[in-house]
């Protein structure tokens, strides 16, 4: 039986005079506005506006006919098929002018928005009279087009500091993010706060009311301060000027939307209605155009793609993990319990002394804590998901454990030991994972009786605000091990990407040439400084050095020799990096690395570091003294990783570039705003990678020579993401 799709957005009059405009999309989870439902919106309206005309609709009511959520913004593919400003614009015009006709309409009109409202869904709540909310806890509203590269063309960037004013409006516009009901409320964006059960039946008595209301909407009471800076000239003038430097602080002005979205506050603020959505609109269609727009969708669809267990593994279905045991109740072991609590599954934590187990508990109730002063949970959430993590000395629990997570010391003879041990005590179909930073997973597998269920779950440092984890498969890991592990990632609300076991997995392999060429750097006579601020510059968080201090040195060092002895001399540590070998510079845990640190805080280079590189070193140093210039520091950064990554690919240790492109934003904060590393690496195009690679490798030795990979690549014409789009493992 061929299937009609139901029309969506529907409306009806019911027998009290209120009109429903009902979104309900009966092909997707959420609401979208695509092309479809914005004319058939347009249609809604216009039959609203006859009904209201002839006196037969006191108000209108906007609802969704979802369960969980109102509207999930404009369709994302109708954005990715701009083609170019002039579309843009005009697209963004469509929107407001769809809009507008509900502001027209000589009757009330409701926004009832329960569960999320975002994007697209939110400007067309703005273009309402009333918005209502409910009290749960999903309604959340926000306008993330920023995060996006963009701006709310469809009305919001003008119509939001209209109604809640410049400041508040700025939190919202400025970062994405969602805000939840009762914030909103606060800051005037909704009206009222409605009971999530009763909904609809609330909605309705307010409508019902609402030709007796006010038009306006009475904004909540500020202070002085806050008026001065939302409703005069030179307060505006101020507020905005603040918020220019405050973004370029952050982002040294890559990112082009949040500056846009400030001119366009400029520009638009106290102007008609019409000449400011025109403004707004124009502005749209510019961003649509800009590579970093079109980067930060493909980072987003990235994070989509990765989410998706089910089309990476089709036919498998992944087993729920419900009870979990952790062995090692460190750092990591303490983070990970904490994380799994969080998200709702019970954990067993097993270490070798109280004083551990009780340091792990401290840790993951530390965490709740936090968030609970952070509004994240409730007092008696957070302790209801604390009481699900346990420890103790012994294997209890761990019978009925459907995954064990290992985070005990990284030695593979103990780990070996802990994890046969640990086998014996679990069920058969238990999973059980190590989250090794640097060791071979088959060398661990080696003594299990059940290898196809082991593999590598490699969290990082800190684990709840470290995004990525990297799932590592085994040569005997089966198929229905990895997809169980990916779903559990995903529920865990971290972003796996799964790759081959080979030395230092995804993220590690690539920064340890990226890493040891801030050693070589030193040595050609760049300062810190000058290393550091140029990988910056280029959009990493922090540069290599002080990221080196992060991890300390020691461990680097660790890592360093183990890249040596499974890749071989292009991977043999700098001599500068050697020659702090003795020293007692472990960096950040010992408050002395590259930088000097006073509780926790940098407070700048150590300049007695250049006495300790050893002979290797040049005493005068820095680009006036002829060391490496800038260009020519960050072009050394950033090749040595992509040219590593070239390798990776090609040992098939990731499949599809868009693995190692995910990892490195996840992994390091590899910057966004480039797509990531191979996406980068791809408009420079691997031809002249290759020419540069050469060049490198002629005056600076065979550490430079380029990878296998790139050379094919470039011979053939092609880029990374052309050969290697999409093969999941
Ligand atoms: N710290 C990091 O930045 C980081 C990042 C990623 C991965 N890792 C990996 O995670 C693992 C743990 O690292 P960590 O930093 O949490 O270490 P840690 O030293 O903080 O904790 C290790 C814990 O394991 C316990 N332990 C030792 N032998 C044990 C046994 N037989 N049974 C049970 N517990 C035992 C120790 O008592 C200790 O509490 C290592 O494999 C490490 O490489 C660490």
């Amino acid at each position: 039986m061929s299937s009609v799709s139901l029309p969506n957005p529907t409306f009806e009059i019911d027998a009290e005079g209120i009109g429903w405009i009902t979104l309900n999309d009966p092909d997707r989870r959420h609401n979208v506005l695509d092309e479809g439902v914005m004319a058939r919106l347009n249609e809604c309206i216009a039959q609203a506006q006859g009904h209201a005309e002839r006196g037969e609709m006191k108000s209108l009511v906007l609802i969704s006919g979802k369960s969980d959520g109102f509207l999930a913004g404009a369709d994302l593919a109708a954005i990715a098929s701009i083609s170019d400003p002039a579309d843009g614009q005009e697209k963004a015009r469509l929107g407001q002018q769809i809009f507008k006709q509900i502001e027209l309409l000589p009757v009330p009109s409701i926004a009832a928005i329960d569960g999320i409202c975002v994007g697209g869904g939110l400007e067309l709540a703005l273009a309402c009279r009333h918005r209502l909310a409910s009290d749960r806890s999903s309604t959340r509203l926000g306008l993330p087009e920023v995060q996006l590269g963009l701006l709310p063309g469809w009305g919001g960037t003008t119509r939001l500091p209209r109604l809640v004013g410049l400041q508040a409006a700025l939190e919202l516009l400025l970062t994405g993010n969602p805000i939840s009901a009762s914030k909103a409320r606060r800051i005037g964006l909704v009206q009222r706060l409605l009971p999530a059960p009763g909904f609809r039946a609330e909605v309705a008595a307010f409508a019902r009311s609402a030709p007796a209301l006010p038009p306006g909407a009475s904004r909540p009471a500020r202070s002085l301060f806050k008026r001065l800076g939302d409703e005069t000239i030179p307060g505006r003038a101020a507020v905005l000027a603040v918020a220019r430097r405050n973004v370029i602080a952050k982002t040294q002005g890559h990112y082009p939307a949040p500056l846009k979205i400030i001119d366009v506050l400029r520009a638009s603020l106290g102007r008609r209605l019409d000449d400011a959505l025109e403004i707004e609109a124009r502005a749209f269609g510019e961003l649509t155009a800009t590579p970093v727009h079109a980067n930060l969708l493909h980072v987003f669809h990235l994070r989509e793609d990765a989410r998706k267990t089910s089309t990476r593994y089709p036919g498998l279905q992944p087993e729920t993990i419900e009870r979990m045991g952790v062995l090692g109740a460190g750092v990591m072991g303490g983070g990970i319990a904490q994380l799994a609590a969080f998200r709702d599954v019970d954990v067993r934590l097993r270490d070798l002394r109280d004083e551990a187990i009780i340091g792990g508990l401290q840790h993951a109730q530390g965490l709740f804590d936090k968030a609970v002063e952070r509004r994240k949970l409730s007092r008696t959430e957070a302790a209801r998901k604390m009481a699900r993590i346990s420890g103790g000395l012994d294997w209890h629990g761990f019978r009925q454990a459907d995954l064990v997570v290992e985070a005990v010391v990284e030695r593979l003879d103990i780990k070996q030991q802990v994890l046969a041990e640990c086998e014996a005590q679990v069920h058969d179909g238990c999973i059980i994972a190590t989250n090794t930073s640097s060791l071979s997973v088959d060398d661990m597998a080696a003594v299990l009786k059940r290898p196809e269920r082991f593999a590598g779950l490699h969290f990082f440092n800190p684990v709840h605000r470290m995004p990525l984890v990297e799932i590592v498969r085994g040569s005997a890991t089966d198929d229905e091990t990895v997809a169980t592990l990916h779903a559990f990632v995903v529920r865990l609300g971290k972003v796996p990407v799964v790759c081959r076991d080979a030395s230092g997995f995804v993220v590690n392999r690539i920064l340890g040439p990226y890493l040891n060429e801030a050693g070589f750097l030193l040595q050609d006579g760049a300062t810190i400084q000058e290393i550091d601020a140029a990988a910056r510059a280029f959009g990493m968080p922090m540069g290599p050095l002080r990221l080196l201090d992060e991890v300390g040195l020691d461990v680097g060092r660790h890592a360093g020799a183990g890249f040596h002895a499974a890749f071989g001399e292009r991977l043999a540590p700098a001599p500068a990096l050697v020659a702090l070998e003795g020293s007692d510079r472990l960096g950040r845990k010992n408050n002395r690395g590259f930088y000097l640190y006073q509780r926790g805080r940098e407070t700048g280079v150590d300049e007695a570091v250049y006495s300790e590189l050893g002979e290797h070193v040049p005493t005068v140093r820095g680009m006036q003294a002829g060391g490496p210039e800038m260009p020519a520091i960050r072009e050394r950064l950033v090749l040595a990783m992509i040219n590593e990554a070239a390798r990776l690919l090609d040992d098939g240790i990731v499949t599809r570039a868009a693995d190692v492109d995910l990892a490195m934003i996840m992994g390091t904060g590899f910057p966004p705003f480039r797509g990531g590393l191979l996406r980068l690496a791809d408009t420079l195009h691997p031809r002249e990678l290759m020419a540069r690679l050469r060049r490198l490798e002629a005056s600076l030795g065979m550490r430079f020579a380029p990878a296998p990979l790139l050379e094919r690549l470039a011979h053939e014409d092609r880029t990374f993401y052309e050969v290697f789009g999409d093969t999941p493992q």
